[in-house]
């Protein structure tokens, strides 16, 4: 049986003009993978919010709660990273972020409070969480330097994992002309990531599906669409990605076909 990586992305919750009905996304998103075989792990790669809306932290919550229970998707096998718009603005900057995931995994492994950067496995699975907006800087992303150290330091232990896969908000490569909120030190983090070996990153914040290898381990970049976002000819949705084969399937969500139904469909 595979393991099936579910990567959502930017599901801006708290847009006060969201691109789709929530419960209809909900329901849509429920059957399609109740449909997939094998082992469940869902990543969600920051942007939970519209602007860190207290509001948007609730409603993901409730959002995610009934997703994950209705998919039978085990708590542990959630994860997330924060992103520019999780940076709530007074007191602490990811005391929402922390509480939203305590919500879906019921424990403390994943707290960007104390950690800008996690290692945790599951299964065979490595996974490394970093928070390319812990500088607190809305506009770009960085990857902040006890990351760098991180992996130094763990080089040797992270070789016993079946597969690594770092998951984080920002995009490492520019794919627009007039973008500027790249990660600015991407190049430090794809070099240190090859030669730690890892095989996969996934992120966020450019709603497009994006997919690069890079580096001489071949690490593949993946981007997820956003599951909620107006940006003109941009199509909302989310992958499926199979670590082992390297299989991805990416989904968009369209009111097509069938009338007041969110329909999934598979489209390269
Ligand atoms: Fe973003």
């Amino acid at each position: 049986m595979p393991t099936n990586l579910i990567h959502i992305s930017d599901t801006h919750f708290g847009d006060p003009s969201p691109t789709f009905n929530r419960q209809a996304i909900k329901k849509a998103l429920i059957k399609q993978i109740n449909g997939i075989e094998g082992d469940k792990i869902l990543i969600i790669s920051g942007d939970i919010t519209f602007k860190a809306c207290q509001q948007g932290y609730r409603d993901a919550e409730v959002f995610f709660s009934e997703l994950i229970e209705s998919c039978g998707i085990a708590r542990a096998n959630v994860i997330a990273c924060p992103g520019n718009h999780d940076i709530v603005r007074e007191g602490e900057p990811f005391k929402e972020f922390d509480r939203f995931i305590y919500t879906l995994r019921r424990d403390s492994v994943i707290s960007f409070t104390n950690n800008n950067s996690i290692l945790l496995n599951i299964q065979q699975l490595c996974f490394l969480l970093v928070n390319s907006a812990s500088h607190l800087d809305h506009t770009y992303g960085q990857i902040p330097d006890a990351t760098f150290t991180m992996l130094d330091n763990e080089k040797a232990n992270l070789q016993q994992w079946k597969r690594r896969i770092a998951v984080t908000h920002h995009h490492l490569i520019g794919q627009e002309i007039n973008d500027t909120s790249t990660t600015r030190n991407a190049y430090s983090f794809l070099y240190h990531l090859d030669q730690s070996g890892f095989d996969y990153v996934l992120h966020g914040h450019q709603h497009s599906k994006l997919d690069l290898v890079c580096g001489n381990n071949k690490i593949r970049i993946l981007s997820a669409r956003s599951m909620s976002y107006h940006g003109r000819g941009y199509s909302n949705g989310f992958s499926l990605l199979d670590p082992e084969s390297g299989t991805v399937t990416p989904f968009i969500l369209t009111p097509d076909e069938v009338p007041g139904l969110l329909t999934i469909g598979v489209i390269k």
